[in-house]
C-alpha cells in the first residue's frame, strides 16, 4: 500500500501558505466579511456576513479533508500568520491522486487585491506543486469576464489551452459567458 502525506506548509518571502488548522475561524471570518463585495461576482460561496462558528466549522472541515487527502484547501497567511490574506488550494475533485492532476483556485482579500499578491501566490503554488507535491498537470479556469484572474494565470506562466463557449454560468443572474482554461505542466512550466 502506498501512502501520500500532503505537505502542510511553505513559508515564502512575503506570505505563508498552509493548511487551515483548528482556531483559524476568526481569521477566515474577518478576511471574508471584509471582502464580500470584491468576492461576490465570481465566488459562489461568498456571503455578506459569516459568523465565527461557521467560519471555524469551515476551517475544521478544510483541515479534515486535507488530512484525508480528499481536497487541499490552503490559506494564504501573512508571514507571521496573524492575518489571512486569501485562500488557494489544490483541488483534484475526486480524481485519483496518482493521476497527478489538480485545479488551483484562489481568492485574495479586498484590501490586498490588485497589488501583485495573486500572481506571487500562483507562482509559489506552481513551484511547490511541481516539487514537494506530486502534481504533473495543474490547471486554472475562470470566466472570460474575470480579467484579473485570466491576467494572473498568464503572468504566472500558465498557458491558455481552451475557451469553452457559454460554459460559465453566473450564480448571480444565470447569464452565460465563456470559460477560459489555463494549465502548467511539470517539467515544462516556466514563468
Ligand atoms: C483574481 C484574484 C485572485 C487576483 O489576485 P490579485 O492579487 O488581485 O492579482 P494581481 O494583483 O497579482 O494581478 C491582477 C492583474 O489584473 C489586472 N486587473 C485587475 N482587474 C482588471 C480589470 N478589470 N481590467 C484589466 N486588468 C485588471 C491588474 O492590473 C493586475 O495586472 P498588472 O499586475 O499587470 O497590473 C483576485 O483579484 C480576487 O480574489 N478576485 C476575486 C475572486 C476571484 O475572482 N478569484 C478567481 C476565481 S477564477
Amino acid at each position: 500500500m502506498s501512502f501520500f502525506f500532503a505537505p502542510d506548509k511553505i513559508v515564502c518571502p512575503t506570505f505563508t501558505l498552509r493548511s487551515y488548522v483548528v482556531g483559524d475561524g476568526a481569521l477566515l471570518k474577518e478576511a471574508q466579511n471584509s471582502s464580500y463585495e470584491h468576492l461576490r461576482t465570481f465566488m459562489q460561496w461568498a456571503r455578506p456576513e459569516i459568523r465565527t462558528n461557521e467560519a471555524e466549522s469551515s476551517t475544521r472541515k478544510f483541515r479534515a479533508r486535507y488530512l484525508l487527502n480528499e481536497d487541499f484547501t490552503i490559506g494564504i497567511f501573512s508571514r507571521d500568520e496573524k492575518k489571512l490574506l486569501g485562500g488557494t488550494g489544490f483541488h483534484h475533485r475526486n480524481r485519483p491522486l496518482t493521476e497527478g492532476v489538480a485545479e488551483i483556485g484562489m481568492w485574495i482579500r479586498a484590501d490586498c487585491a490588485g497589488q501583485g499578491l495573486g500572481t506571487k501566490v500562483l507562482i509559489e503554488m506552481l513551484k511547490w506543486g511541481f516539487s514537494d507535491w506530486q502534481w504533473v498537470r495543474l490547471f486554472w479556469r475562470c470566466s472570460i469576464k474575470n480579467i484579473a484572474s485570466a491576467h494572473v494565470a498568464r503572468k504566472a506562466g500558465m498557458i491558455q489551452e481552451a475557451r469553452l463557449r457559454n460554459d460559465y454560468i453566473s450564480h448571480l443572474d444565470g447569464s452565460r459567458n465563456d470559460t477560459l482554461y489555463f494549465s502548467a505542466l511539470k517539467g515544462e512550466w516556466q514563468v
